[in-house]
């Protein structure tokens, strides 16, 4: 390889981040992607994004916009450059789109942006998708919002990062009131305040106006309580917070903290400042040939999502790669590890916002979308030059379970073709009844649109009309030592063990606390809520 390449390589990674961004509905996502992008200068994109929160509102708005575009707009990659640097976010599905895609972005992501809600703080969908993040140990940004409005005390929702997410957390700026009295920011490492001034247009933009810590202003500034409150806050952060430690961030263990405001604009600036200086670049990847650094010189990647169109007019599939290592060029063959083929990958699309466009090249820390005609799956490796293949996604904890039904047995043919290749796309998980008289396969999701596709897909694509059949479970384990051990630990109460689609067990409850039971019973049983990864 020439050296230019190598050095081509080389700047690429350097200057690329990539983040996906965690939360739970309403927290702000929306709101803080679309100030995001202002400053990368897309901010003729910004309200593609807030045309995207329309889409939440009804299932089948959902399904109608697609109809209408043509496009998915379910899935996207912005990408935006910012003071030398491409950043690239992937946005992670929420709300009622909620799915197992949700979770395989993160496969896909180096870095991830926590953003909590002042007045919540830790949310049901945030601590989900955080333990997938842990489980890949992704360094964690955490981005406080809404404080323009009332909101909890700041010590308050650290202590909640450290003690449920077992996260230490470092303050990088500490907010000076709340709500009404919100007065601004104190940016620790320039020891500067930033003052939050509400703008006369309603809010939306606050101006930001910077002063020294030692300014006389501020005690003028802050009312007598706000200002002791203040100081008395900062002597017990300097005292017991722990100090920023950029390997401990890194390595997931640690996260920085930001109080903001996304909607009036306050603190996004410096948020995504540190965070350029703080993230991780492109990482090196584990594949069954070692872990495969981004300056490896061969192009390599893997599917993390595919996505179907919804039109029947344009029934095109799109699979999104995460580029590995070396550089990506249109219209290049590449081979295809799981089947050992090789696939030409042309029309590649980089996906902005509803735009798609082609793309040309793409290095390390990139998401291209490929078409799909059909060869790819989820979790699959593409190459060139020495075989490698990374190491696969694994299947994340199912909550919905249902039967799907054929009531039409003349259609039993193109229902069991339907089923299996929605599963192998990964668009839902099918498992079976342990109990081999019960052949109907079942649906296990993460969020309830997964049903919705199925049964959307199985009647647009294989002419299937189904029906469901809800199962009144919420929590799946995988049996570690499969079979064997399940049967070893002999009766247990308030489960089901149902078979995954590798044959493996699978323990259906109704809620947790029957997990616990069963796990307080057996204590040599040992339960995963995500499946190992079948290789
Ligand atoms: P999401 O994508 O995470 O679901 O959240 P989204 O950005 O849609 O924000 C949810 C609601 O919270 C929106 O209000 C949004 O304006 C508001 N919001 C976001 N950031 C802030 C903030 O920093 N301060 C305050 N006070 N509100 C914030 P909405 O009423 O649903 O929509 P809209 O009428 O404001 O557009």
């Amino acid at each position: 390889m020439s050296t230019e390449i190598q050095a081509e390589l080389q700047t690429q990674v350097e200057r690329r981040r990539n983040f996906a961004i965690i939360s739970h509905p309403d927290a702000g996502k929306t709101t803080l992607t679309e100030k995001l992008l202002l400053y990368g200068g897309a901010i003729h994109q910004a309200g593609a994004v807030k045309a995207r929160r329309a889409q939440r509102h009804a299932t089948s708005d959902w399904m109608e916009m697609e109809q209408q575009r043509g496009i998915s707009i379910t899935s996207t990659v912005l990408q935006f450059d910012y003071k030398g640097f491409q950043i690239n976010l992937l946005d992670t599905p929420g709300h009622q789109d909620f799915s197992e895609d949700t979770y395989r972005t993160l496969a896909a992501a180096d870095n991830a942006v926590m953003l909590i809600d002042a007045a919540k703080g830790l949310e049901p969908q945030t601590r989900k998708l955080f333990e997938v993040c842990r489980l890949r140990g992704l360094p964690i940004f955490t981005f406080v919002n809404k404080l323009d409005r009332p909101g909890r005390e700041p010590l308050e929702l650290l202590d909640e990062i450290e003690q449920e997410l077992g996260l230490a957390t470092y303050a990088a700026n500490w907010p000076i009131g709340m709500g009404d009295r919100f007065k601004g920011v104190f940016e620790r490492s320039t020891q500067k305040i930033h003052l939050f001034e509400r703008s006369a247009h309603g809010q939306r933009e606050a101006v930001d106006t910077i002063i020294d810590f030692g300014d006389p202003r501020i005690e003028q500034l802050l009312e007598q309580d706000l200002y002791y409150q203040f100081k008395d806050d900062l002597e017990l952060l300097e005292g017991v917070g722990s100090e920023l430690d950029l390997e401990e961030v890194h390595e997931g263990m640690m996260t920085p903290v930001f109080f903001g405001s996304a909607m009036t604009n306050f603190g996004v600036e410096p948020f995504l400042n540190a965070f350029l200086e703080y993230a991780l670049k492109p990482t090196p990847h584990v594949s069954n040939q070692g872990e495969i650094e981004p300056t490896y010189p061969e192009f390599s990647g893997f599917i993390f999502k595919l996505q179907a169109n919804m039109d029947p007019k344009h029934r095109d599939r799109v699979a999104f790669v995460r580029v590995c290592s070396g550089k990506f060029e249109k219209d290049m063959t590449v081979n295809h590890a799981r089947t050992g083929k090789l696939v030409r990958l042309s029309r590649p699309q980089k996906l902005f916002a509803q735009d798609r466009e082609v793309i040309e090249t793409a290095y390390p820390g990139d998401v291209i979308g490929l078409n799909n005609p059909g060869v790819f799956a989820i979790g699959d490796t593409i190459y060139v030059g020495q075989k490698l293949e990374y190491e696969g996604i694994p299947s994340f904890s199912p909550e919905l379970f249902a039967y799907l039904k054929n009531p039409n047995p003349s259609k039993f043919k193109q229902f069991q073709k339907g089923v299996q290749e929605l599963r192998e796309e990964g668009a839902v998980q099918i498992m079976h009844s342990a109990d081999e008289s019960k052949r109907e396969p079942i649906l296990a999701a993460v969020g309830q649109l997964q049903f919705e596709v199925v049964q959307f897909r199985m009647q647009s694509e294989y002419g299937v009309e189904t029906t469901l059949e809800l199962l009144p479970y919420s929590v799946a384990r995988w049996v570690v030592g499969g079979w064997e051990a399940l049967e070893k630990a002999g009766r247990l109460f308030n489960t089901v063990a149902v078979k995954d689609s590798w044959n493996r067990p699978v323990l259906l409850f109704r809620n947790e606390w029957n997990v616990g039971q069963v796990e307080a019973d057996h204590p040599e049983l040992q339960l995963n809520a995500i499946a190992p990864v079948v290789s």
